[in-house]
């Protein structure tokens, strides 16, 4: 099928390459000029692992091509994504559907011949209708079906959750429509990923659905983190204990920082929106949210606490920066509201990342940004992990005691045992592990 992937971001990107990759023609279109030039270069303008070599690939054989005219690629395409942002509103929280809407008005001037328009981003539930009203309303003989069809990949495992998915799901009642999915799809069809169809509207309803449970779980086990601390409790043992319980599931319950990302933070409040729009309220969410907007800074003061409460004049080595490993993604990372309440306590802070610096740079001032861990644990009186990267989880204790002021060592995402780490002469704190917690 020839399709035109409008969007050429983490989820268009790799969606398109993907497709390509089924055997489809494939256009990855994108308003922003120097990211198509790039690729169009063969650079890559993301961090995601394995993607490199597939859009190298891809494009080499002639099935993945990037393109500024979206008319041109909608024209001669038989099913078009919408992949653009779809970030929080300034001001009010509700999901901007500027970029969407303004996609969908491109896109009704330039459609051709019956045409799948798929809205693969985000979109609050009844975005589907109002897309199709915008197209009718600006083209009134397109042919064309609007379809729902939300994407659940994770960034750092993007390619695999794509080829892999645990479902795929579509979003309309049109007969075509679904042929059309079912064909797009139908490599992984074979590999019995479960496509499951149901109304534009439920589909809609489904994305948030499942990111708003996924961030319930961090932020139910934040908080029994925090009770854990209190009674002298272990949560690695207790997300164990109800996780081995298929009824709950292992995933996503580990404790650390909160959660952060492009998507937990702006489709939970973008839910919450929809939810009193509608009369609904969803208190669940609320609180979800409540609970891991006062994460951030309740983590600077557990590195406070560590450091015996007083930090102001103090150097703190900040490892890891990315709101999670294997992306250079810095959207609501939990490291800008740490870091900058440790500023506010009088901290002076050194940050590393392995991959995500030059992201980090513009959004993290008066840091001293450094080329490796122990270049960072250089002077500081505490070293504290906040993404946990592979190369942060064997450290060299020893080396870093040399250059560290104090060795102490603030694991915010539970990647060593407190025994461990203290054989080396290290202090240690980490989240919702008591220190007499076998006792
Ligand atoms: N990032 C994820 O892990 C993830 C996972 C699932 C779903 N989503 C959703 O997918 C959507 C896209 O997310 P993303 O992370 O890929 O965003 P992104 O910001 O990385 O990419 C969006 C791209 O769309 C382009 N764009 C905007 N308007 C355009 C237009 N009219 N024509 C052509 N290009 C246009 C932008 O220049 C940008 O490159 C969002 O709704 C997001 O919530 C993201």
């Amino acid at each position: 099928m020839r399709v035109a992937m409008i969007g050429t971001g983490y989820v268009g990107l790799v969606s398109g390459t993907c497709f390509a990759d089924f055997g489809h023609d494939v256009t990855c279109v994108d308003k922003d000029a120097g990211k198509i030039a790039a690729l169009n270069k063969g650079e890559v303008p993301i961090y995601e692992p394995g993607l490199a070599d597939l859009v190298a690939s891809n494009a080499r054989a002639g099935r993945l091509k990037f393109s500024t005219a979206l008319a041109d690629a909608v024209k001669a395409a038989d099913a078009v994504f919408i992949a653009v942002g779809t970030p929080s509103r300034r001001g009010d929280g509700h999901a901007d559907l500027t970029f969407v809407y303004d996609a969908a008005r491109e896109i009704a001037a330039a459609l051709s011949g019956f045409t799948v328009v798929i809205t693969k981003s985000t979109v609050p539930v009844g975005t589907g209708d109002e897309v199709e009203r915008i197209i009718r309303e600006a083209n009134p003989r397109a042919d064309c079906a609007v379809v729902s069809n939300p994407e659940f990949l994770r960034e750092g495992a993007a390619l695999q959750d794509f080829k892999h998915p645990d479902r795929i799901v579509v979003g309309t009642d049109d007969e075509k429509a679904c042929e059309a999915m079912s064909e797009l799809y139908r490599p992984l069809y074979l590999n019995r990923a479960p496509i499951m169809f149901t109304g534009r509207r439920t589909a809609e309803l489904i994305k948030y659905a499942a990111n708003a449970f996924l961030a319930t779980k961090i932020s139910f086990i934040n908080e029994i983190a925090d009770l854990a601390e209190k009674v002298g409790a272990d949560v690695q043992d207790i997300a164990r204990g109800i996780g081995l319980d298929n009824r709950i599931g292992a995933k996503f319950l580990h404790a650390g920082p909160g959660y952060g990302g492009s998507c937990f933070p702006k489709d939970t409040v973008a839910l919450l929106k929809t939810g009193l729009d509608h009369g609904a309220p969803l208190r669940i969410v609320e609180a979800v949210t409540a609970v891991n907007d006062a994460r951030k800074r309740a983590m600077a003061r557990k590195v406070q606490g560590a450091l015996g409460g007083d930090i102001r004049g103090k150097t703190i080595a900040v490892l890891g920066l990315t709101f999670k490993p294997k992306t250079d993604d810095m959207r609501e990372a939990p490291s800008i509201p740490l870091i900058t309440a440790l500023q506010d306590m009088g901290a002076k802070v050194r940050a590393y990342d392995p991959v995500g610096m030059e992201q980090a740079k513009p959004l993290l001032g008066n840091v001293a940004f450094c080329g490796s861990a122990y270049e960072c644990a250089e002077g500081a009186s505490a070293l504290v992990i906040v993404t946990e990267w592979e190369e942060f989880r064997a450290l060299d204790f020893e080396r870093l005691k040399k250059v560290m002021a104090r060795p102490l060592l603030v694991d915010l995402r539970n990647v060593y045992s407190a025994e461990e780490v203290m054989r080396h002469g290290f202090g240690y704190e980490s989240v919702g592990r008591a220190a007499k917690a076998k006792s």
